[in-house]
């Protein structure tokens, strides 16, 4: 009896020795899916290279893991996911498959240039409403279909992730038996999604714990608990962070929390509250290069069109204005008055000494380097001419006008239609009117024809737009736009953005950017156009699927 208990008390010590060890360990591992789950958002989807830019720019960020894409879903998300695993070196790959063959395999096909630093991140629904409405399966048949998945994914990498979905609200019981069955199968992280942002910090952290206590693996380091949180009552961020206190080591989220409906945990708002907040997430760390965020934060706003919010923490134009005198006040005899965070931290702050049209195409190469853009010859030509309209009209052409350059030449999708010539008149005593001259080009059959059409609108832009529509034989709606300003100065480069609804949900956002805001307007809403004509026969058919 007395060894029974010796032994019991031993074994018990041992436990919490091995427990509190893992919980030693805090580094946190930041899983960006900015480029597939946040890729989601409609309106938000990227072409090959707009998505080769961003991942290029989450390397120098220096996110751990990068979720590429969902390889089965397009063959555009198929080349990507493999683009991106083959140039891109640091991060670790990953590729979303769901627990069914064909997924799994087009995964491992697309991951594998990544060598070991491929991952397949497998998901199965796990919660009672999916399981009876969904998916119409029982318990036992979702655990089988779990464990085969991994099994699968494990024949093509080692590093494997499951994430049983909607697990936020899954049977606490039953996903603490999922999760065993996912771990001995061979998945060394176990995504734990609350997929429909219904949880709340102190339930979703009693959850985390509680699979922490009851699965070994998560103990011992064999296994990693992952946190994936939307943000559907706004809660994503909050979440993740107490889930960081009870055991989670890794974090999934997305730059500027883009993603489905309300989005995703903000990758920029976890990682800054873990290093300001060190008093309270004390030695927890993660690897980030914080000055990197603000420019990651441009880069994806720009290459899926989605504004930030001037209001948005961390890199929303307002995060470090101060107007109230009282603060500016503070701010200028200490700066910790009023700021928790250096702004220079996460990357605001000094620009380069501006260019000019004088300077010339070895400057502006040098300049794009050092802007961290991967250039070839061509590119570069094309972008010294821009430039060089730009800067006759145009007194200084700052980093961000050159940034916005370089985004909308990285966004031209194959242009099937590219603008020569527009003129508009309007006036309080006038109609509308705009002329639109368009080049169509057929890269297959080598041809280069030129269109011109006049159309006229409730505003120069309106008409401008409806010309673009005849040319073109498109019927697109116009549902968002906005302008900025993409420099400082009278005659700062405007940028638009828009989203255009092309029917039967085909929502395509386009940008442009001039010195002339119609001319902005216009080139934004072809470059919609232009992407609206480029999907693939893939792409269309999924669309037209009920
Ligand atoms: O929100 C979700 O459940 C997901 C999974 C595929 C991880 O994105
Ligand atoms: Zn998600």
């Amino acid at each position: 009896m007395a060894v029974g208990f010796l032994f019991f008390s031993f074994r018990r010590n041992r436990e919490f020795r091995r427990k509190k060890k893992n919980m030693k360990n805090k580094d946190i591992i930041i899983f960006d899916t900015t480029l597939r789950d946040g890729e989601q958002c409609p309106g938000a989807s990227m072409n090959l290279r707009e998505k080769l830019e961003v991942a290029r720019q989450l390397a120098r960020l220096k996110v751990d893991v990068i979720e590429a894409g969902f390889p089965i879903i397009s063959d555009g998300d198929f080349t990507a996911v493999q683009a991106i695993a083959k140039e891109i070196k640091g991060p670790i790959i990953a590729g979303l498959a769901r627990c069914v063959p064909r997924d799994i395999d087009a995964a491992g096909e697309a991951v594998k240039p990544a060598g070991k630093r491929g991952r397949i991140h497998v998901f199965l629904a796990t919660s009672k409403i999916h399981r009876e409405f969904k998916l119409g399966k029982a318990q036992s048949e979702i655990i089988r279909l779990a464990v085969e998945g991994v099994k699968r994914a494990k024949s093509f990498v080692s590093d494997v992730e499951f994430s049983p979905e909607d697990g936020s609200r899954t049977e606490p019981d039953f996903l603490v038996q999922v999760c065993r069955a996912a771990v001995d199968a061979g998945a060394t992280t176990i995504n734990v999604p609350d997929t429909v942002g219904w949880a709340v910090p102190e339930q979703y952290a009693a959850l985390i714990g509680h699979l922490h206590d009851e699965v070994p693996a998560f103990q011992t380091g064999q296994a990693v608990i992952s946190v994936h949180c939307h943000n559907d009552l706004g809660l994503a961020v909050a979440n993740s962070l107490a889930a960081v206190r009870v055991g989670a080591r890794q974090v999934e989220c997305t730059v500027n929390g883009i993603g489905e409906r309300a989005g995703n945990a903000a990758l920029e708002e976890i990682v800054m509250a873990l290093k300001t907040r060190q008093d309270f997430y004390r030695g927890f760390r993660c690897r980030v290069n914080t000055r990197e965020i603000v420019k990651s934060s441009r880069l994806v706003s720009r290459m899926c069109g989605l504004i930030v919010q001037r209001s948005k923490a961390i890199v929303g134009e307002n995060a470090f204005a101060h107007a109230s005198g009282i603060h500016q006040d503070g701010i200028l005899k200490k700066r910790e008055t009023y700021e928790i965070m250096d702004p220079q931290d996460v990357g605001w702050g000094k620009t380069d000494l501006p260019l000019t049209k004088h300077s010339g195409r070895a400057a502006v190469a040098s300049r794009l380097r050092h802007l961290g853009f991967k250039m070839n010859e061509a590119d570069i030509a094309a972008i010294f001419s821009r430039f060089k309209e730009v800067g006759d009209k145009k007194k200084f052409v700052y980093d961000d006008d050159l940034t916005a350059l370089v985004e909308g030449h990285i966004t031209e999708i194959p242009e099937t239609w590219s603008m020569e010539y527009l003129n508009v008149t309007s006036g309080n005593q006038t109609v509308p009117t705009a002329t639109v001259r368009l080049k169509r080009i057929e890269k297959k059959k080598g041809t280069i024809q030129t269109f011109q059409e006049a159309g006229i609108g409730d505003g120069p832009v309106d008409a401008a737009l409806k010309a673009i529509d005849r040319l073109t034989k498109t019927n697109g709606q116009l549902m968002d736009y906005s302008l900025r300003a993409v420099s400082q100065g009278k005659d700062a480069l405007g940028e638009v953005t828009v989203r255009v609804n092309f029917g039967h949900g085909e929502i395509m956002s386009g940008k442009g950017a001039s010195t002339d805001v119609i001319e902005a307007s216009a080139r934004a809403y072809l470059n919609a156009v232009n992407r609206f004509l480029e999907r693939t026969p893939k792409e269309k058919a999924k669309k037209s699927q009920p």
